[in-house]
Formats: C-alpha cells, sequence, structure tokens
C-alpha cells in the first residue's frame, strides 16, 4: 500500500478592512492602551461591520485559495469550517461557503472554539489518507467581535474578526502532516462559554439582559490550563518524533495573550523568533488565528520546513501538530 500523508498545498486569508484600536477601546470601557499592550500584546484587531456574518469572510478566503492553487471551487471533494459565530446555527456556515461558490462536496462545521482549526486539519488530514479525497478546504473562520460584550474590559479588548483557509492534497513522498495529539478536558465548562442561544438555555430577554449570549472567561485561570497543557502536549508530540526544540524552523500558535506564547516558548524549549505573531494586529481572531499566520508568514516557509503548531480553547480543548511544509510560495 502507498503511505498518503496530507500535505497544504495553498493557504488564503481574509480580514475585514475596518480597524478596531487600543485608542478606540480606551473611549469604550475604562483601560488604556499601554494596558492592553502590557498584559496581552494587542495593538489593534480588525472588525467586520454590519449585518455580515462569519462566512463572508469564509467566502473571500476560499475564493482566494482557489485562485492561488488555480483550480475551480467545483474540484473541491470536501469543505470544514471551524468556527465558534456561525452566521447561525443551521445550515451550517461550511454550506453557505459551499452555496456561494456553486460547490455541492461533502460540507460541515466543527466546534472546537480556538483549536476548532487543528480539529478540521486532523479530520481533513484523515480524508485524505483514505485516498477518497483528494482536495479538502479547511478555514477557520469567525466574527469574534458578534459575540464580544463591549463594556467588558477584561475581554472586549482582546477580539478581531477573519477568516484563514488552507487546501490539503495527497503527498507521496512523507511531506505533509505528520502527527497530531488533541484533548478535551470538559470540566472548563466552568472557565470559558457563551452559555444561551442553544437548546438547555434559549435566548429569553431575561438571559440578553444578563449577556448570557456573549463570551464570558475566567481569564486567570484560562491562561493558566493555556500554559500548562499547551507545553506538556507539545512536549509530547516532540519527544514522540524525537524531535527537539530547536529543529523546529517555525510555531504557529493559536493566540489569545503573548505572555502565553512567550512562557510557552521556554517551556517547549523554542526561541520566541520562531513564533509567527499575528496577535499584535488582528487580536485574538479564535478560529482564525493559525490559518491567517500560516497566510501571513507563507513565503518565508520552504519546503522541508517543520512547523509545530498549536492551540488552546473552550471546551477546554487544545492540541500541536507537527507537520512539513510542501512548496516554496512565489
Ligand atoms: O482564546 C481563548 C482562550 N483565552 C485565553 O487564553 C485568555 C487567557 N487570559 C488572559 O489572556 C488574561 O487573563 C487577560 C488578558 C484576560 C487578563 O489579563 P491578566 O493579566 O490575567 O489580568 P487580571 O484579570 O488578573 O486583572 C489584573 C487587573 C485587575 O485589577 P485589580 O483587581 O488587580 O485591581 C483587573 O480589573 O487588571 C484589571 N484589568 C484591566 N485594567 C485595565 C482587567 N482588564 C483590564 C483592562 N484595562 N482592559
Amino acid at each position: 500500500m502507498i503511505d498518503i500523508s496530507a500535505c497544504i498545498t495553498a493557504v488564503a486569508g481574509y480580514v475585514p478592512p475596518d480597524k478596531l484600536t487600543n485608542a478606540d477601546l480606551e473611549t469604550l470601557v475604562n483601560t488604556t492602551h499601554e494596558w492592553i499592550v502590557e498584559r496581552t500584546g494587542i495593538h489593534e484587531r480588525r472588525i467586520l461591520k454590519g449585518e455580515k456574518g462569519t462566512s463572508t469572510m469564509a467566502i473571500e478566503a476560499v475564493k482566494c485559495l482557489c485562485e492561488k492553487r488555480g483550480i475551480t471551487p467545483q474540484e473541491i471533494d470536501a469543505v470544514i469550517c471551524a468556527t465558534i459565530t456561525p452566521d447561525m446555527l443551521f445550515p451550517c456556515t461550511a454550506n453557505l461557503v459551499c452555496d456561494a461558490l456553486q460547490i455541492s462536496s461533502l460540507s460541515f462545521d466543527l466546534l472546537a472554539a480556538c483549536t476548532g482549526f487543528l480539529y478540521g486539519l486532523e479530520i481533513a488530514s484523515n480524508f485524505i489518507k483514505s485516498g477518497n479525497y483528494k482536495k479538502v478546504v479547511v478555514i477557520g473562520a469567525d466574527k469574534m467581535t458578534s459575540i464580544t460584550d463591549y463594556e467588558d474590559r477584561t475581554s472586549c479588548i482582546l477580539f478581531g474578526d477573519g477568516a484563514g483557509a488552507v487546501l490539503l492534497e495527497p503527498n507521496y513522498e512523507g511531506v505533509g502532516i505528520l502527527d497530531t495529539l488533541l484533548q478535551t478536558d470538559g470540566k472548563g465548562k466552568e472557565i470559558l462559554y457563551k452559555k444561551a442561544g442553544g437548546s438547555a438555555f434559549p435566548i429569553t430577554p431575561q438571559r440578553l439582559e444578563q449577556k448570557e449570549h456573549l463570551f464570558h472567561q475566567e481569564g486567570r485561570q484560562v491562561y493558566k490550563h493555556a500554559v500548562s497543557r499547551v507545553s506538556s502536549t507539545a512536549n509530547t508530540l516532540l519527544t514522540r518524533n524525537q524531535l527537539k526544540g530547536e529543529e523546529i524552523d517555525f510555531v504557529v500558535p493559536h493566540q489569545a495573550n503573548e505572555r502565553i506564547l512567550a512562557s510557552i516558548g521556554k517551556r517547549i524549549n523554542i526561541p520566541y523568533e520562531r513564533f509567527t505573531i499575528n496577535i499584535d494586529h488582528f487580536g485574538n481572531t479564535a478560529g482564525a488565528t493559525i490559518p491567517l499566520c500560516l497566510w501571513e508568514w507563507e513565503k518565508q516557509f520552504k519546503p522541508h520546513h517543520k512547523l509545530l503548531l498549536t492551540a488552546f480553547g473552550a471546551g477546554l480543548t487544545w492540541g500541536a501538530m507537527y507537520l512539513t511544509w510542501g512548496y516554496a510560495a512565489i
């Protein structure tokens, strides 16, 4: 049997043009530019204005992805969209992307919060390895500003909107996604959630009044879990692939706070200069962070570069993925 690995063959991204700066936030809540930069590393974020859903950004990303790879959307065999801010509960956002681009393949959304894009890559990788799918698109897209409470200074400073997408295709030379470790701890439901809007807690005027339809987290606790769990999982993944930290060319992390990333870097023994960082200009874009980073750093990745992808989010969910890069971008 021929060994197939799933290789990223194109990446694309879309961020809306409007910016929300720290100076803008100073006019909304009791905060300062200095506090935000020192505690999070964020300077500005992109926000999708108006009655537009996550799909509008995802559609742009997938359109651009097809153009870059020189394929028509109709050649795509599956579309997976990782999001916690779908346009609506159903039909799913992946279906809306397919409708806009006239794709009739299998398509579904995946809800694993900020780890969603890694979960999507792992599923897509196995689709490709099965031999039944030749072109699988994984989207990470979120309009986090649609669930942000702009009266809560501890969380409204964090989030931005955006979408990224990658195309996975079979590789027969051992290049691509080589190992993944994804984990969950359901007890995390106590410290990171959006309570209302599902079947257990439908939206009511009272719940709206109490802002239960918006993002909530216990920041300090989430912070500690993010550092310890991502470091431990990444170290396990590196060890079982006989890799030392210094052999990794780039770390592509989900980004909720720059201090979290610096701590993880120390614990996994990878110099911080190898971390691809977009939180300073995009904020925390949830499922979109990793593909947006791949998109912005694409030209610096060379064939056979070793990449470590890491993520942490609600669930709790977290994980790490080791892959080798497949192409030199023009
Ligand atoms: O992507 C999903 C996963 N999410 C994460 O990984 C996020 C993890 N958590 C964090 O990134 C950080 O906990 C935050 C950025 C949310 C908060 O930073 P922190 O350093 O943990 O601050 P803190 O919550 O411990 O608050 C420290 C102080 C408090 O004041 P007192 O009680 O010490 O007087 C807060 O009220 O900072 C105050 N504070 C602020 N001050 C100015 C909190 N938010 C702000 C603010 N501006 N925006």
